[in-house]
């Protein structure tokens, strides 16, 4: 009888590990979605988790990730200033996640300024060179363009709030400079006039013989061209007569200031004239 009992045990342990067994297996997947669940869990209560993209979330810190966190960039198709084969920078434009823009007057009225170029120069000498050169402001007056940048737009990114860096790296200016540095460099590495020329769009000669440039740019090409190197759609603005003006890169920023392109959001199409 006890010989039965154990052997009826010895089943119940068989079977009991192999489901055991199998279950672990099935499980294995759930819990690793666990592991994530937890994670989120952590994430939720810190203030800088990592990696999260700008307006995927409302319940990071803003020195962490911009709160206006769908950032344009603003690029000027202008012959008669700047480097003849590039766009020259307009700005960069942090608006809000519903895609609206930031208050007129910019987001911090204790942060404008009414000089940029002396700080730029003062505590870069390099940046303030390039940004004479790749920002060149088309009504002869660099330092009033860059207030009004910097005013309206520079102040809306929440992450060069001097409250948010660390004391020891925060001078007067660190948050001008970074802002200014950051524009520079994104429209280095983004070099529109490249992509299109690598296309073969290239600019037509503005009169040929007192008659106006016969050749046209279908919108589709343009955007075709960008959309080929810079791995997503940008948005144009044209002037009178289907004059391009410019060209806008849109970006979410992970982490503090990790540019991610992206589709640019609405956009004007137009017939353009990409004219010398
Ligand atoms: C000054 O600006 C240049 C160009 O933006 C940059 O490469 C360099 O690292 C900056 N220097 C310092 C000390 O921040
Ligand atoms: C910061 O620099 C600006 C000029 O660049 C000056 O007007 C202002 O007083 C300075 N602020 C402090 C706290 O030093």
């Amino acid at each position: 009888m006890s010989r039965l009992i154990s052997g009826n045990i010895l089943i119940a342990l068989l079977v009991f590990f192999s489901v055991y067994f199998c279950l672990g297996h099935v499980l294995e997947p759930q819990y690793g979605l666990n592991e994530e669940l937890t994670q989120e869990a952590v994430d939720t209560d810190s203030t800088c988790p990592n990696n999260v993209m700008s307006c995927t979330r409302t319940d990071v810190n803003s020195c962490c990730s911009p709160k206006y966190g769908l950032l344009v960039l603003s690029l000027q198709w202008d012959l008669h200033h700047g480097p003849s084969e590039k766009f020259t920078i307009h700005g960069l434009w942090p608006s809000r996640c519903d895609k609206e823009r930031t208050p007129k007057n910019g987001c911090d009225s204790s942060r404008t300024v009414d000089k940029v170029d002396d700080i730029i120069m003062n505590l870069n000498r390099t940046l303030y060179s390039e940004m004479k050169s790749l920002w060149p402001s088309n009504k002869g007056n660099d330092n009033k363009f860059w207030v009004h940048e910097w005013n309206k737009h520079g102040t809306c990114v929440t992450t060069l709030d001097p409250n948010c860096y660390d004391k020891d790296k925060y001078a007067n200016g660190t948050d001008k400079i970074d802002y200014f540095a950051t524009v520079v460099e994104l429209s280095k590495k983004y070099n529109v006039y490249e992509y299109l020329k690598k296309h073969d769009i290239v600019p037509v000669p503005r009169e040929t013989n007192g008659n106006p440039p016969t050749k046209r740019y279908k919108p589709e090409e343009f955007i075709g061209a960008i959309e080929a190197e810079f791995g997503f759609k940008p948005s144009l603005t044209c002037g009178r007569g289907g004059k391009l003006m410019e060209v806008r890169l849109f970006f979410h920023v992970k982490n503090k200031d990790v540019y991610m392109p992206m589709d640019s959001v609405g956009g004007w199409l137009c017939l353009l004239l990409f004219s010398e």
